[in-house]
């Protein structure tokens, strides 16, 4: 057989899978069901449409439930606890499978990436069915076919690929927003983290793909698109000839119909004044920014290999704040970093009082083997991490709440999002800065962009009421 396109390989697999899984369900006298379940970020989120993408096509019914004939999980590594979760869940797994043999679970994404992980996976949970990892997601079909005609487990892991392949398959969760990858991998090894390990180099998709998927999207409903990247703000270095983050959204911003355009993540080192004034012009950009800060402490920020200071971090927040006045910023930080002082900690503190996040992630640091933050010495003492964490989540919740009270009392364009699961005939939607408000309305406002009177703060959400359609 030969392929001008790799998509065009995947498409004769997804037909073969399809003629297996139409006589299993002649036989069985039902429909076959698949289940992707998906750990960690929005990347792995991206990853897992295009995975039941291809599952779709190949016939499977999508079900939430694990009792499925087809479970396949999409990990993440990025933390311990994301690891021991899944180990957890294959053992509640296997108990599912003594009850159907005839099931296929298969295992990608991160954690897959990691030798050890893979050999332990091979010596004590031998139920696995199909394993693969960050690179070749789009081998599914293949992978899937090979297991379904020799029985046999099937193991496919590369070490890394220069390949981007398009025009594949996907199913989306929302109707009206999408996330739409714009880069994968990741070339900035910042001391404590794995993902440059697990996820490769960098690699820009061609903004001519992107604009042509994102039509598309908009030409399907589709209103708000998430550009995801590692580090955005590093798009299009390794193109020929080279296009800037900033450009890419100026392109983006022209296409008829999209209304809102949000992006992450941002790393502080890239961020450009081209790109704070594309966001401050544009009418479709939120104004919303995710900075990670990780440490205020320029002293860790070195170690942590973040290339920016305390001072050079706090006057980007500066120029953003100056020139979008109304700009969200959220972040990211990690607690217990090898070595952090009393004095360090400190200077994270203060940086979160400084800056004032609307939101912020924090996360206990977690030793990931084979970083060279793993062999540093000097961890920090579970107690003093633990006392630290609360410390900095009670002023990030403090500062929070008092941000959001700011904005009660105002009108405020909202997409709406979803029926509330948890107050009868009320949705709930979300402003450009990204905070979310629950209102009266019915299934049919989903997706529509209203204004919004935000009546009440409730600490970090809004009770708001419709004010008229846009
Ligand atoms: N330990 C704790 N947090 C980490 N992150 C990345 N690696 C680690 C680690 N080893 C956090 C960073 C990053 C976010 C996605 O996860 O804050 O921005
Ligand atoms: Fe990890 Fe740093 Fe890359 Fe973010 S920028 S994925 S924290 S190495």
């Amino acid at each position: 057989m030969s392929f001008t396109t790799e998509s065009e390989k995947q498409q004769f697999y997804i037909d073969k899978c399809r003629e297996i899984i139409r006589s299993r369900e002649a036989a069985l006298g039902r429909k076959l069901t698949a289940c992707v379940v998906t750990f960690g970020c929005q990347m792995n989120f991206k990853d897992s449409e295009k995975l039941m993408g291809i599952l779709s096509e190949i016939g499977y019914e999508e079900t939430e439930d694990e009792h499925a004939d087809l479970v396949l999980y999409n990990t993440c590594t990025v933390r311990e606890n994301a690891n021991l979760k899944i180990y957890g869940r294959l053992g509640y797994l296997s108990k599912i499978k003594e009850k159907n043999p005839e099931m296929i679970i298969g295992l990608c994404g991160c954690m897959m990436q990691e030798p050890q992980v893979v050999e332990k996976l091979n010596k004590s949970y031998r139920f696995v069915d199909i394993i693969f990892g960050t690179h070749n997601v789009f081998l599914l079909a293949e992978l899937l076919y090979e297991r379904l005609i020799s029985g046999h487990k099937v193991e496919d892991i590369w070490e890394g690929t220069t390949e981007i392949v398009e025009d594949l398959p996907s199913v989306r969760k929302y109707s009206f927003k999408s996330g739409v990858n714009i880069m994968y991998g990741c070339n900035n090894f910042c001391s404590y983290c794995i993902v440059p390990y697990v996820r490769g180099r960098e690699r820009s998709r061609n903004p001519k793909d992107i604009i042509e998927e994102i039509r598309e999207l908009v030409n399907n409903g589709v209103v708000e698109v998430m550009l995801l990247g590692q580090n955005v703000n590093s798009y299009g270095k390794t193109l020929e000839p080279q296009v800037s983050f900033a450009e890419l959204l100026k392109k983006i911003e022209e296409i008829d119909g999209l209304q809102r355009i949000r992006f992450m993540t941002s790393h502080p080192k890239d961020l450009s004044d081209e790109l704070i004034e594309v966001i401050a012009q544009s009418k479709k950009i939120c104004k919303q920014m995710h900075l990670p800060l990780q440490s205020g402490s320029s002293r860790l920020l070195k170690v942590m290999n973040r290339h920016y200071t305390k001072e050079q971090y706090l006057l980007l927040v500066e120029k953003l704040r100056k020139a979008i006045p109304d700009i969200g910023i959220t972040t990211d930080i990690i607690v217990g970093f090898p070595g952090e002082t009393e004095e360090d900690f400190l200077e994270t503190l203060d940086v979160v009082k400084k800056v004032r996040y609307d939101s912020a992630f924090t996360f206990i640091y977690s030793k990931r083997s084979g970083t060279p933050a793993a062999k540093m010495d000097h961890q920090v003492p579970e107690e003093i991490v633990k006392d630290r964490f609360d410390r900095l989540l009670s002023a990030i919740n403090q500062i929070s709440k008092e941000k959001t009270a700011l904005l009660e009392g105002t009108t405020q364009e909202v997409l709406i999002e979803e029926v509330n699961k948890k107050i009868d005939g009320y949705v709930s939607g979300r402003l450009s800065n990204n905070s979310v408000v629950h209102l009266k309305g019915s299934k049919d406002d989903i997706g529509k962009i209203v204004n919004v009177y935000l009546k009440e703060a409730k600490g970090f959400y809004y009770m708001g009421e419709m004010v008229e359609e846009r």
